[in-house]
């Protein structure tokens, strides 16, 4: 059976970390897998989480099994942050899941569990979508998104592929921050989305994972909550791994909301059933820290004010990149009004390495940039390399 198996190449983002790391160069500069990075370019462990994790220490007296949905508490705390107070106590279940991968597996898996569906997922996005849909069982369609040459979203285009689309269709939606283009929606392009979603009936599926790097905790689930008031069924999937920087800890959730209360019972036993012939149950760490800080009152107020600070490092990178890129290349003016990590530029896979080898410039060869990976100190001598390809289109 092994002599058959087919060479696996290695995941090309996740493949960056290694080849950054085993790079000599002094000048360096990681764009690649997207982590948050401080001015010193650390992948910091947040003041709450550390104080959330010493509490733990003290208090913690087992480490009995907890059951396939994880733990309650941290779903529902969750579930407030990410929802809203107001759609939380609605008809809402949850299940824990490890990671966000985790959520989108196990709600990839709930569409496909009647039979064969349907998924649109715009292009781009982030490539796991479609590894995971795809090995869920689910049929993956695209639409456009986003065009890196002009820097804009393709709102029509994917308002007509929606209209296309058939009822019980699913469709993959970015809460905030969307990766990879950092390209926001507007509140009206929300609304027009949400109105082509109820519509054609189709069944969304909102992919959270940068709650806090947009517009704040708060601006960053308006878009979902009007997602949410439009469709009767939705489901929402949510990581813990940027907002909390708990990367390792493999922290999220699944929810599944919908126009009562049964129903969604009934999805949330489902989802606890592919849990537990999937991983039997999620890792306990990362959900009992991020609970920790979301029942405390102090540790909750610390924890955004350091995601604010996050947040407003991210604006001031993108302020400078995009001051120095869009005198030659106007169309990178828009990575100053982009959110969160990402930012897609137009270089062609062959740029991406020429930048690689040349000069110590990492990125996916897709030409997606991690705004974090860089200091302030950085943007001008990389703006100068970057437009060395940039202003050729
Ligand atoms: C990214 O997009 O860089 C991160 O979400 C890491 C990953 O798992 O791909």
């Amino acid at each position: 059976m092994l002599n058959d198996l087919p060479v696996q190449a290695e995941d090309a983002l996740l493949a960056l970390i290694g080849l950054y790391r085993d790079d000599p160069r002094k000048t360096k500069i990681d764009l690649g897998v997207g982590m948050y990075r401080d001015d010193l370019g650390k992948t910091v462990i947040m003041r709450a989480v550390k104080e959330a994790e010493r509490r733990l220490w003290e208090a913690q007296d087992s480490k009995a099994y907890v059951g396939p949905e994880g733990d309650l508490v941290f779903t529902e705390l969750l579930a407030r942050e990410v929802l809203g107070a107001g759609w939380s106590a609605t008809n809402v279940t949850g299940v824990q899941t490890p990671g966000g991968s985790g959520a989108l597996r196990l709600a990839a898996e709930l569409l496909a569990y009647q039979g064969p569906r349907t998924i649109w997922v715009g292009t781009p996005s982030w490539p796991n979508h479609k590894g995971i849909f795809g090995a869920s069982g689910l049929n993956v369609k695209t639409h456009p998104y986003f065009d890196p040459r002009t820097q804009t979203v393709l709102l029509e285009e994917m308002l007509a592929a929606l209209n296309g689309a058939s009822p019980c269709d699913a469709v993959l939606l970015h809460a905030s921050c969307h990766n990879p283009s950092g390209a926001a929606l507007a509140d009206d392009d929300w609304n027009a989305i949400a109105s082509v979603v109820a519509q054609r009936g189709l069944i969304p599926l909102i992919d959270s994972a940068y709650q806090g790097f947009g517009r704040g905790v708060d601006g960053d689930r308006e878009g979902l909550q009007t997602i949410l008031a439009a469709c009767p069924e939705a489901l929402v999937a949510v990581s813990c791994s940027k907002s909390f920087a708990l990367y390792r800890e493999r922290t999220g959730a699944i929810f599944v909301s919908s126009d009562s209360s049964d129903k969604s019972a009934k999805a949330g036993g489902v989802l606890a059933s592919l849990a537990r012939v999937n991983y039997s149950m999620p890792p306990a760490h990362g959900a009992e820290v991020v609970r920790t800080i979301l029942a405390d009152e102090e540790l909750r107020a610390d924890w955004v004010t350091e995601l604010e600070s996050m947040r407003l490092r991210l604006i001031q990178i993108r302020r400078a990149l995009a001051s120095t890129l869009s005198g030659r290349v106007p169309s990178m003016a828009a990575i100053a009004q982009q959110e969160g990590m990402f930012s897609l530029l137009p270089l062609s896979a062959e740029q991406v390495m020429t930048l690689r080898h040349g000069d110590g410039i990492y990125m996916p060869e897709s030409g997606r940039i991690n705004i974090a990976g860089l200091r302030l100190d950085q943007v001008d001598e990389l703006g100068g390399k970057l437009l060395r390809h940039l202003a050729q289109h």
